[in-house]
């Protein structure tokens, strides 16, 4: 078999057989498939598409590329969720507790953030003394014994994605579905659930622009997560604004223990509720998702979510019993509204560049972060505002910048007319 002849069916848009995908991904991961040939065949893929059998093959290629999680040894069925991405997402970290505390078992394998999106594996490190990093029988008798381990990818998860994310990034191939359904589904299924919940963003920064594309993305994954067996669930969800107030490692820890206390922000606790019911229904914990919903209210309530979060983050040698003394930010400013009217959109990407930019997240993988650092909105889309309103305070290690607070006063966009709200869960596709 020649790379040569394979990329050439796929610019030709024909169909490729198991074993012309088994060659690519089996030959680039083990270096005999040069850059140069893998980024022609990507974009090939990009413009003509692949079947949704070929994806399956594409994805079960990429999955056999290194090591498959046993969780064999946890009892009872083992919920996962994904997200693609998104400013002020610490869903997990909401969720995560939220369906342990209804009995689901969550076994979760993070990645790190990179660019204008943050990842739970540096919020939970922002937890004094908080580790991701554990040993495969830890995470697996933590998972056992109370219900929720989060840890940090290996290199050996699906080296396939790893390299050929890494390629896509600097050869314009990314936003593909069948290269972004396999890459997803193929760390998902490595991870070993049975149960997996995806949540599709769409808008401002996110992958996915528009409702028809969301769709697409989420049918493929659907498919192809029950083509190995699994039980998948896609919610297309709303990016048209940061997901809560807060964006920033700390800020956003803050925020996650507020709502597991029942007083989060609206949309956050929303979507929560509703990925976490149809976990904690699938995993076989509710006779219903509206007996799950109303479990899990319950527990956002009665403490029993906090203190599982508690306990969670004890387990992984952290201690956050209280948020006093948590977020110690030197310099703390607040930018207004240039006019009177009502907020139309908050665009996530600026909001989540000027985060990056007060250091609370990486421009490469190398840097730093400041955990203290991030922005808090005051107000969120549809809300009316004076002109002098405070829109956001933007929490510092240094002064900040005329730049800076110009891009967070600029990511809001007032309208004069009043602005209708819309539901943070835009479609379900099962
Ligand atoms: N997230 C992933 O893990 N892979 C993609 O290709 C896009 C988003």
């Amino acid at each position: 078999m020649r790379m040569v002849d394979i990329i050439e069916t796929k610019r030709d848009g024909h169909v490729l057989t198991k074993e012309e995908i088994d060659f690519v991904i089996h030959g680039y991961v083990k270096g005999t498939i040069p850059d140069y040939q893998m980024s022609a065949w990507l974009m090939a893929v990009y413009f003509q598409g692949m079947t949704d059998a070929e994806a399956a093959l594409l994805t079960d290629a990429m999955l056999h590329s290194g090591d498959v999680i046993d969780l064999s040894s946890i009892e009872g069925v083992k919920v996962d969720k994904h997200s693609t991405g998104g400013v002020g997402d610490k869903t997990t970290l909401i969720l995560g507790p939220l369906v342990a505390s209804a009995g689901a078992k969550l076994a979760k394998l993070s990645g790190r953030g990179l660019g204008h999106t943050g990842g739970t594996l540096d919020k939970l490190e922002s937890i004094p003394g908080c580790t991701i990093s554990l040993s495969p029988e830890r995470f697996i008798k933590q998972v056992n014994e109370i219900g929720i381990a989060v840890a940090g990818q290996t290199a050996e998860l699906v080296p396939a994605d790893k390299l050929m994310y890494a390629l896509r990034d600097v050869t314009g191939s990314v936003p593909s579905i069948p290269l972004i359904a396999s890459s997803i589904m193929s760390k998902k299924l490595a991870s070993g659930a049975d149960v997996i919940c995806l949540d599709v963003k769409i808008g401002d920064g996110a992958f996915m622009k528009t409702i028809e594309d969301a769709t697409r993305l989420s049918r493929l994954m659907v498919e192809i997560g029950k083509s190995f067996g699994k039980s998948v669930t896609a919610f297309i969800t709303d990016m048209n604004q940061p997901l809560g107030l807060a964006v920033g490692n700390r800020l956003e820890v803050a925020e996650a223990f507020e709502t597991l206390s029942g007083r989060g922000p609206a949309d956050l606790e929303t979507l929560c509720v509703e990925i976490g019911a149809e976990m904690v229904h699938r995993a076989g914990k509710a006779p219903s998702v509206e007996a799950a919903k109303k479990l899990l209210h319950d527990n956002l309530h009665n403490g029993k979510a906090l203190a599982k979060f508690q306990q969670f983050i004890r387990a992984q040698g952290g201690k956050l019993d209280t948020l006093d003394g948590f977020v110690t930010a030197k310099f703390i400013e607040t930018v207004k509204a240039p006019k009177a009217g009502y907020v139309k959109t908050i665009r996530a990407l600026p909001i989540g560049l000027a985060t990056m930019q007060l250091g609370g997240g990486r421009a490469t993988k190398d840097d730093v972060i400041d955990p203290n650092v991030g922005i808090v909105l005051a107000k969120k889309i549809g809300a009316p505002v004076v002109k002098g309103d405070v829109l956001a305070t933007l929490y510092a290690s240094a002064p900040v910048t005329a730049a800076i607070r110009r891009a967070v006063q600029e990511a809001f966009e007032i309208v004069k007319d009043a602005v209708g709200i819309s539901p943070i869960i835009l479609g379900t596709v099962r």
